[in-house]
């Protein structure tokens, strides 16, 4: 799919950026041209020692915001598929920055979507977060705003053969920040703190990431958010499984967090079809035809108030299971 193209990753640098490169270039290694595409130098320059251009020739780093239309337009000329990953992404500090939070994350999908239609992209694939649904925190809210500023992009695309799609996942099993690289830290000092004993979240592999947003970039029609059907766990069994001799005290949830997370809630129940391996929110008003997408796709409508959250989701973890997957796949830093 993806020999003799050119693929642009905004925040190529971050977790999910550095795992699409390694399988880009392993998997497609004629690739024409791939560009990571973020602020920091230093995020650069590492990338760089993994990633050695001599050893890869197809690939550019280079310097840019994604609040910078000019650079990005610079930047987009003659790329066929971006891969929108830049963002602010961590709750509390968009909650204590919210103007920085909106510029990056609503400012930064309005440039990405002007700048892929003026060079002629042929599909960008966004990035949402199970925080945008339902939303309660700023974090999640500008991502739902993102959302539909890539679903609504498809309207506005003329007579140019563009496609926008979204893919919207739950926690990154042991991405900065997540909760299993904190606990393996606090672990020595026997006390893992549990917010709330109720809690639940989704979990997702870095791979099953990298396979979804190629899943997106190989088969969506445009205007597509796709979701993974992904198991969840309990909270209190990470701890169990991580510190079973430690202190598990409770110590009340943090603000802008919800207990249960959510991916499709039951008003997306309407057009939400089952595809299988994932689900797909699809648009109000797509510019196919819907049972011609339904029939090439096999998909199935889902039942009227049908919700995806991590609280009612059939498939959980155990404590076996999830000792297993921390143990394949989480480091701590
Ligand atoms: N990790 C998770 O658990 C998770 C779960 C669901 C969804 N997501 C979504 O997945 C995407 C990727 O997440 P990730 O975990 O890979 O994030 P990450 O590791 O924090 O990486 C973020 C990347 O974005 C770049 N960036 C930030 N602000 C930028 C700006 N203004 N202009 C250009 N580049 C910018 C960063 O580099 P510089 O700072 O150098 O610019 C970095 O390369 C995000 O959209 C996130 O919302 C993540």
């Amino acid at each position: 799919m993806l020999n003799d193209k050119s693929i642009l990753i905004t925040g190529g640098t971050g977790s999910l950026g550095q795992a699409l490169t390694k399988t880009i270039l392993e998997k497609w290694p004629n690739v024409k041209r791939l560009v990571i595409y973020s602020r920091d130098e230093q995020k650069q320059f590492q990338m760089a020692q993994e990633f050695p251009p001599e050893k890869y020739p197809a690939i550019r780093f280079l310097i840019g915001d994604v609040r910078d239309l000019d650079r990005m337009k610079r930047a987009f000329n003659g790329v066929d598929y971006v891969i929108h990953a830049a963002a602010m992404k961590h709750v509390h500090i968009a909650e204590y920055n919210p103007d920085e939070c909106v510029k990056t994350n609503i400012g930064g999908a309005e440039n990405v979507i002007k700048a892929a239609l003026s060079c002629s992209v042929k599909h960008v694939v966004a990035l949402s977060t199970d925080k945008a649904c339902a939303p309660i925190n700023l974090y999640g809210a500008t991502k739902l705003a993102s959302d539909k500023l890539f679903v609504a992009a498809n309207n506005i695309t003329g007579e140019q053969d563009v496609k926008f799609s979204v893919v919207r996942y739950g926690n990154v099993m042991g991405s900065n920040g997540s909760v299993m690289p904190f606990f393996l830290k606090k672990r020595e000092g026997g006390v893992l703190p549990i917010t709330d004993p109720n809690m639940t979240r989704f979990n997702i592999s870095l791979a099953d990431g990298v396979k979804m947003v190629l899943h997106a970039m190989e088969h969506a029609w445009g205007g597509e958010l796709f979701v993974p059907k992904i198991p969840s766990y309990r909270i209190t069994d990470i701890a169990e499984a991580i510190g079973p001799d430690c202190e598990h005290p409770v110590v009340g949830i943090r603000p802008g967090e919800k207990i249960h997370e959510e991916m499709i809630t039951s008003s997306d129940s309407f057009t939400t079809y089952d595809l299988g391996e994932y689900y797909a929110i699809l648009p109000q008003v797509p510019n196919w035809d819907i049972e011609s997408y339904k029939k090439h796709f096999n998909a199935e409508l889902v039942e009227q108030g049908f919700n995806y959250s991590s609280g009612e989701n059939e498939d959980f973890l155990n404590v076996g299971e999830l000792q297993k997957l921390i143990d394949d796949h989480v480091v701590t830093s």
